[in-house]
């Protein structure tokens, strides 16, 4: 029987323990959070939203002007304010004045490949498990936007270790991850490091050892074997593939590897309501289509996942079928023989 704590022996906390986020006191709960709070300062970026719904992201400079068709603003009437205010631009357009929120940050900074979209990247986060202080391995860092995310939920006590093979889409993440924390110059988060290199022989290279990885690469398959190397048993691996034909090659190549559990796939699907008076409906515009992503646990050193009670589809790994094969999968006979 596990020992109960006498409660009287139980220490009072200290009154800096009382109050929620003050544990530390010397550091502040918004540290490295890539939020800002109190007024409005030069070289912070904020987004203005028109009355049409239009935004406008751009960094405070004192002594600046911002232009649009409605005349323009000086960022001075903005600097040392509290965010969320509307402000008259000088041919009467109405402002709203907000801080990007992370999710506004990452579909309107620069991109060299495309992102991760929020409704992904807070998929990855809750089912691939991200939690403050983890490690995590990530590849590409493409333009950056999954790692903020990831560096978010991560916090400055955990690790993130993203590779790149790409020095220009390096560079453009470097800026954004910079610059969505508020990193000083010639600074980074205190848990992120860039890596250029292809993760497959960099990640084995590098010793590293971790709790989750994610895989967001046209060929994802190719660095399994990396994966399943540095991954600690009971991590995870998770894949987000554009097309169905990537999605059916990762799961094969998990199933084949025998390293894994039955990889789960799936994706999120997102639709606006327009709420009005009695007209209350799904908006009419959604995005579609963005990507499928897949998770798989990794098992303990000579461990195997269960075998399947079920069979296989027919056809599944018929004659047609020219990928990766679960081990131990008897082959289907063609069926015009
Ligand atoms: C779609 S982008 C990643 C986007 C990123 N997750 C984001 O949210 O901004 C894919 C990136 O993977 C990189 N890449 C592809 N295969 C790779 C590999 N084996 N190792 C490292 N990087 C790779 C590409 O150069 C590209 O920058």
């Amino acid at each position: 029987m596990s020992e109960q704590p006498n409660p009287t022996e139980i220490d009072e906390p200290t009154p800096s323990q009382q109050q929620p986020g003050t544990a530390y006191p010397d550091v502040p709960a918004e540290a490295w959070s890539g939020v800002h709070r109190g007024p409005l300062r030069e070289g912070e970026w904020v987004r203005l939203t028109d009355s049409k719904g239009r935004k406008h992201n751009f960094e405070l400079q004192a002594g600046k002007r911002f232009f649009s068709n409605k005349g323009h603003l000086d960022h001075d009437d903005l600097i040392g304010r509290e965010e969320g205010f509307t402000l008259a631009s000088s041919a009467g357009g109405e402002y709203l004045v907000f801080r990007p929120l992370l999710s506004e940050f990452v579909v309107s900074m620069p991109r060299g490949a495309a992102v991760v979209y929020p409704k992904d990247a807070a998929q990855i986060v809750a089912m691939a498990d991200i939690f403050p202080g983890a490690r995590v391995v990530e590849a590409g860092v493409g333009s950056g936007a999954l790692t903020c995310s990831l560096l978010r939920a991560v916090g400055p006590w955990g690790r993130v270790s993203s590779f790149e093979r790409r020095e220009e889409f390096a560079d453009v993440a470097r800026r954004n991850v910079n610059q969505f924390f508020g990193a000083p110059a010639d600074a980074t988060h205190p848990a992120w490091e860039l890596t250029l290199g292809d993760l497959a022989e960099a990640l084995p290279a590098s010793g590293e050892r971790c709790d989750r990885i994610i895989l967001d690469m046209l060929a994802p398959w190719e660095c399994l074997d990396a994966a399943a190397g540095a991954l600690v048993p009971g991590g995870i691996v998770c894949a987000y593939v554009a097309t169905t034909t990537q999605l059916s090659r990762f799961v094969e190549t998990v199933r084949a590897h025998g390293g894994f559990t039955e990889p789960q796939p799936w994706e999120s699907l997102v639709r606006d309501w327009h709420v009005e008076g009695l007209a209350v409906r799904p908006g009419h515009k959604m995005i579609g289509h963005t990507a499928f992503l897949v998770t798989a646990r990794r098992l303990a050193p000579g461990q195997k996942p269960l075998r399947k009670t079920r069979r296989p589809a027919p056809g599944a790994y018929g004659p047609d079928y020219s990928g990766p094969r679960p081990p131990g999968l008897p082959v289907e006979p063609d069926p015009q023989d």
